[in-house]
């Protein structure tokens, strides 16, 4: 389908990668057409260039007294404000702490906050958490907390009202812990009312921000969130640094989640001084590269500014609901137009293993997307109403080392590198795979148990000039 000259818009954000080409079943080389950036961005040329200028400048941090020590020290610290004015912390309550990832930064968190566990008789804290969830913000609290989990309608949303019943529920909880945005259908809670709700019970915000952070305002002190966390590889800074955004005193005390060098004062056989501030939480040697491409990273979103990623996140929203909308044989899961959501969607085609279908769009079409349950097993599970004894089936499969039965679901996913003509070439892929069902017989289940092109599976999908 050709575009209309005014509803063309180019990607917001200039990646590097943005014009590799790759083999096709039937030829190419085609240029590749990445849909999976809420699982991971390429590193956009700005931060690219960051790490580059600041390649000759690495040394140890907090560890040399040479002059490249004392550079690229003051670099790894420069970098923390960088990512608490993205996220609209204030230095003076919040201090940012570097983690890999995400994942990392809550499992942290949730260690530090010295939790009681889930008791024989049911006492222990309690972390009200909801069904939507990635396991990144599910598993570190299940691990140290007992969880009340906040259910999701058919379509995957929650509402206010149940997680304020649950909030209100006796025991009362210390921690609400929820995601800013789903990583599976790019739905935004409502997260004033959630943070003003937490507020007036004095239970603490904390925020998986991994897929909100790259596209809106987190409003850290506007809000009165208590922590939140993201990671650099969905902000185009994929250089293995992540953050925790924390109120200063939910650390001061306590012993750090990881122990070893950098996090202490001072050690004897008999004792040891924990360092004071993030020095504590980041034993090891840290990753100062990975900080200062995050802080890049930052400091580029800003400068683009929230009115423009948000301008472009609704073209590309709007593009896909069309798109998707326009495809015989599709189920889409997760709420429609008119909901608050991210250029993010979950859906299958009629007939096709999920897995298939994504296996056809990259090998036929070199269209790069996700399929599975995406790290939110049972999130997904509800959006495609499986059934407990479904689940258990599934869970012995797996046990058994069968995977390629899973149910779940191809998620595109858009961002600032994206483009109209990357969403228009999905629904012409999409479009042409449910024409051609016939071709389904190309694929086959791997020794791997994935599925794949049985054409020279190396040629087809790996990327041109090996
Ligand atoms: N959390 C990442 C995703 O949603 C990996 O794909």
């Amino acid at each position: 389908m050709a575009l209309p000259p005014s509803r063309s818009r180019a990607p917001l954000t200039r990646l590097v990668g943005a014009d590799v080409a790759v083999p096709v079943a039937d030829g190419g080389p085609r240029r590749y057409v990445d849909l999976d950036t809420a699982a991971s961005g390429p590193a956009s040329l700005a931060v690219a260039r960051a790490v580059e200028e600041f390649l000759p400048w690495y040394s140890s941090v907090h560890r040399g007294a040479g002059a490249k020590s004392q550079v690229a020290s003051a670099r790894y610290e420069a970098a923390r404000d960088s990512v608490l004015r993205l996220v609209g912390a204030d230095p003076a309550t919040h201090v940012a702490v570097w983690t890999r990832g995400t994942t990392e930064a809550l499992n942290l968190l949730a260690f530090r906050l010295g939790l009681r566990p889930a008791g024989p008789g049911g006492a222990g804290d309690v972390v009200v958490t909801t069904a939507v969830e990635h396991h990144a913000n599910l598993l570190p609290w299940r691990r140290h907390a007992r969880l009340r989990v906040v259910d999701v309608a058919a379509d995957g949303t929650f509402a206010v009202d149940d997680v304020v019943a649950a909030l209100d529920a006796a025991p009362a909880p210390r921690v609400l812990a929820v995601t800013g945005a789903s990583n599976v259908t790019g739905w935004v809670p409502p997260l004033d009312a959630l943070a003003a709700a937490a507020r007036e019970r004095g239970v603490l915000l904390v925020v998986d921000a991994a897929q909100l952070a790259p596209h809106r305002p987190v409003d850290v002190a506007r809000r009165g969130l208590d922590a939140v966390a993201l990671s650099g590889h969905k902000l185009h800074a994929p250089f293995g640094a992540g953050a925790l955004v924390v109120r200063r005193d939910l650390l001061r005390d306590g012993e750090p989640f990881q122990v070893g060098g950098g996090a202490v004062g001072a050690v004897s056989h008999e004792d040891v001084v924990w360092a004071d501030g993030p020095d504590r939480e980041e034993a090891g040697s840290p990753n100062v590269v990975g900080a200062v491409a995050l802080a890049a990273a930052a400091d580029e979103l800003l400068a683009e500014g929230w009115e423009a990623v948000a301008a472009h996140d609704a073209a590309l929203t709007a593009a896909l609901d069309e798109e998707l909308a326009t495809v015989p044989g599709l189920r889409r899961y997760g709420p429609g137009p008119g909901s608050d959501r991210l250029p993010v969607a979950a859906f299958t085609l009629d007939g096709l293993p999920h897995e298939l279908l994504a296996a056809r769009l990259a090998a036929e079409h070199a269209v790069g997307v996700r399929s599975g349950c995406f790290c939110a097993h049972p999130y997904v599970a509800r959006l495609l109403g499986l059934a407990e004894t479904d689940v258990t089936r599934f869970h012995d499969d797996v046990r058994r080392g069968d995977r390629h039965r899973l149910p779940g679901a191809v998620r595109a996913s858009a961002g600032r590198g994206t483009s109209l003509e990357d969403v228009r070439a999905l629904g012409a892929a999409l479009r042409e795979i449910a024409a051609t069902p016939g071709r389904a017989a190309e694929y086959a289940v791997g020794p791997d148990g994935h599925w794949q092109h049985r054409g020279e599976p190396a040629e087809v999908l790996s990327p041109a000039g090996r």
